[in-house]
C-alpha cells in the first residue's frame, strides 16, 4: 500500500472514484447532483472539471492519491485521492505559469460543458461550496489561519475499510507537524467518528451554522468542522460576521 503525489493522468480514474463514492453523500451527492439516477455516468464529469483546475493551484495545494501494487511491487490502480490545502494567514499565489493553466482549464471546461454537460447536476448548485465559504471561513483566524486543510477524501468503495483514508489523511498530518501548524476538515455525514479516529479532536461547529437563511448548506446534514491543533493553544479565533 502506497501513496504518492497525483499526476495528470490520475485526474479521471480519480474523478470517477469520486463519483463512486460521493454518489449517495448529502452534500457532493444529493445536494449538487439530485439527477444523478437519471445520470448517473455524469456524476464523474463534476469531479473531473474539479480536479482539473485544481491540479493546478501549487504549491500549496497538493493531490495525493493511494494505490494497490503487484506482487512484484508494481502499481496496479488508484484507490483513493486526498486533497489537501496549506491555509495560510496571507496567501501564496500559484505561478504565472500556473495561474495561467487554472484560467485555460476553466475555459476548457466550459467549452467541454456544451458537449458534454453534467445532467446529473442543477447548475445553480455546482458552486455551493464556493458559495458557503463566507459563512465558515471565521474558523480558519488567529491560531488557526495556518492550517493543513483536508478539502476531498474519498477511497473507492470496493476497497473501502483496508486503511487507505487512514493513510490519505496522515499524509496531512505529517506535514502539519514538520510546519508545527494543526489540520483542519469539513466532514461529510456519517465520517465524524472517521475523521475524530484519525486524530482531529477539536468540533468547532458546522458549515451550516451561520448565514440562517442565506447558507445554501442550510438542510443539507453533515459538514461537522474538526481541527487538530498540534498541541498550539486556539487565540484570536474570530467569531462569524466579526472583521
Ligand atoms: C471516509 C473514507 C475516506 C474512509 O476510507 P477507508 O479507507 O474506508 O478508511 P480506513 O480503512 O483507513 O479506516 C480508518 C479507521 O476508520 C474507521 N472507519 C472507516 N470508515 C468509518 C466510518 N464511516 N465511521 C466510523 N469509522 C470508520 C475504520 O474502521 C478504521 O478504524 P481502525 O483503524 O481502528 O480499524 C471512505 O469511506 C470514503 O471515501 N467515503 C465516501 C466519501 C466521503 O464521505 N469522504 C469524506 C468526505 S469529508
Amino acid at each position: 500500500m502506497a501513496i504518492r503525489e497525483a499526476t495528470w493522468a490520475d485526474i479521471l480514474p480519480a474523478s470517477k472514484i469520486l463519483a463512486k463514492a460521493f454518489k449517495d453523500e448529502p452534500a457532493f451527492g444529493e445536494y449538487i447532483h439530485p439527477y444523478r439516477d437519471q445520470y448517473p455516468e455524469d456524476l464523474y464529469l463534476f469531479f473531473l472539471r474539479y480536479l482539473r483546475v485544481e491540479y493546478y493551484r501549487r504549491p500549496d495545494h497538493v493531490m495525493i492519491v493511494s494505490s494497490t501494487d503487484d506482487e512484484s511491487g508494481k502499481e496496479e490502480r488508484i484507490t483513493g485521492l486526498a486533497y489537501w490545502i496549506r491555509k495560510r494567514a496571507v496567501e501564496i499565489k500559484p505561478s504565472l505559469y500556473n495561474r495561467t493553466m487554472i484560467q485555460a482549464m476553466e475555459s476548457y471546461n466550459y467549452v467541454e460543458s456544451f458537449a458534454y454537460p453534467n445532467r446529473a447536476a442543477e447548475p445553480s448548485r455546482v458552486n455551493v461550496m464556493e458559495q458557503v465559504e463566507p459563512f465558515q471561513k471565521h474558523h480558519w483566524s488567529g491560531t488557526r489561519a495556518e492550517s493543513w486543510y483536508l478539502a476531498i477524501l474519498c477511497v473507492d468503495p470496493a476497497c473501502g475499510k483496508r486503511g487507505y483514508g487512514r493513510q490519505l489523511v496522515n499524509y496531512g498530518f505529517d506535514r502539519a507537524k514538520k510546519e508545527s501548524v494543526g489540520c483542519s476538515v469539513i466532514s461529510a455525514e456519517g465520517k465524524e467518528d472517521f475523521y475524530q479516529a484519525c486524530g482531529f479532536d477539536v468540533h468547532v461547529g458546522m458549515a451550516k451554522d451561520a448565514g440562517g437563511d442565506e447558507n445554501p448548506l442550510k438542510d443539507v446534514p453533515g459538514g461537522s468542522i474538526f481541527f487538530w491543533d498540534n498541541g498550539i493553544k486556539p487565540e484570536g479565533i474570530k467569531s462569524y460576521g466579526k472583521a
